[in-house]
This record gives C-alpha cells, structure tokens and sequence, in this order.
C-alpha cells in the first residue's frame, strides 16, 4: 500500500472515529439521569453537528479515494464484494437521511434556547446504532 493511500485509509477510519464517538457522547449526555448541565448538552450537539456534516463529507472523498486506489482491479458491481459495497453505500444514505432532521432538530432547540428533552437520547441512539451497523457492513466488506 502506497503511503498516499494508506493516508487516504487513515482519514476514512479517523473520520468514522469522530462520527461514532460524538454520538456515543451526545447519546450519554443526553440520556443521564439526572439530566446534566441541558445546556452543556446543547452546545455538544451544536457543536457535533457541524463536525458530523464535515466528517461525512469527508468519508465520501476518502471512500471514493478508497475505491480509485483499486483502480483497474476494483471487483465488478455483481461480484459479493460489489453487493456488499452496495449495501454500505445504501447505508450511509441512510445514516445522512436520518441525520437532517437531527440537525434540524438540535439548531431549532438551540435558537429557542431549549431542549428537546425526549427526542435528543432518542435521536443520538439511533444514530449510534446505524453507524455501528455501518461499522460493521464496513469491516465486512474490508476484512472479509
Ligand atoms: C460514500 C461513502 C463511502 C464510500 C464510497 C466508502 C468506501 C470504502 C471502501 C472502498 C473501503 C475499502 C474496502 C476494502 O478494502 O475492501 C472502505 C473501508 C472502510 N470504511 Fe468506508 N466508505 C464510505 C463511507 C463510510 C462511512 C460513513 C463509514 C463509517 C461510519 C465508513 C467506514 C469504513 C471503515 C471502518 C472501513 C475499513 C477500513 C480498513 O479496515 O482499513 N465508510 N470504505
């Protein structure tokens, strides 16, 4: 592996890191009871939002970066690596899906200078739990 490329991987693995870890934070602060400092909460979410966003942009250009590095011997859309890359990419649309209405939701709650006390552990929850659903279609598709 060049080392071009395996920076390429680096980021595409430091990017996951940083989407997976904020969520399990948020999901934690948000969840606690008794509730945290809300506005501790709050500024967190703001503040992963902008991170999420950078960071899936971010995977997508090192993702494709990924597959250009297979170059002419990247496997056929019908070969089992393809589906499951097909299954990833689907995935992801998901993930990025789900995720308007959650920065909706947490740049609403921030103007109104509120917080959406049910909603928040239910909306990072849920986003933890798809990205560790993509972690793993991730690792399946890398390792086999
Ligand atoms: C459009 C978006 C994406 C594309 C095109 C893409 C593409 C790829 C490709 C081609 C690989 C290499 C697979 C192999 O060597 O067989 C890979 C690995 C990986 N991807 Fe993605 N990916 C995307 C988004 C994501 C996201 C959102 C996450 C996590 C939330 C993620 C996590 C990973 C991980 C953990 C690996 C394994 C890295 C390794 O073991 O070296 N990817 N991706």
């Amino acid at each position: 592996m060049d080392p071009l490329h395996l920076l390429v991987r680096w980021a595409h693995v430091a990017g996951m890191a940083a989407i997976l870890g904020g969520a399990l934070l948020l999901w934690w602060l948000a969840a606690r009871r008794p509730p945290l400092d809300d506005r501790l909460t709050t500024r967190v979410a703001e503040r992963y939002e902008w991170i999420f966003w950078a960071a899936i942009g971010l995977q997508v250009m090192t993702g494709v970066g990924n597959l250009g590095a297979f170059g002419n011997a990247l496997p056929p859309p019908e070969s089992a690596w393809g589906t499951k890359l097909t299954i990833k990419l689907v995935a992801v649309l998901a993930l990025a899906l789900f995720s308007v209405p959650r920065t909706l939701i947490v740049a609403a709650g921030s103007e109104a200078d509120t917080t959406p006390h049910l909603s928040l552990p239910l909306l990072y929850g849920s986003t933890t739990v798809i990205v560790i659903g993509i972690l793993g279609l991730a690792v399946w598709l890398a390792h086999g």
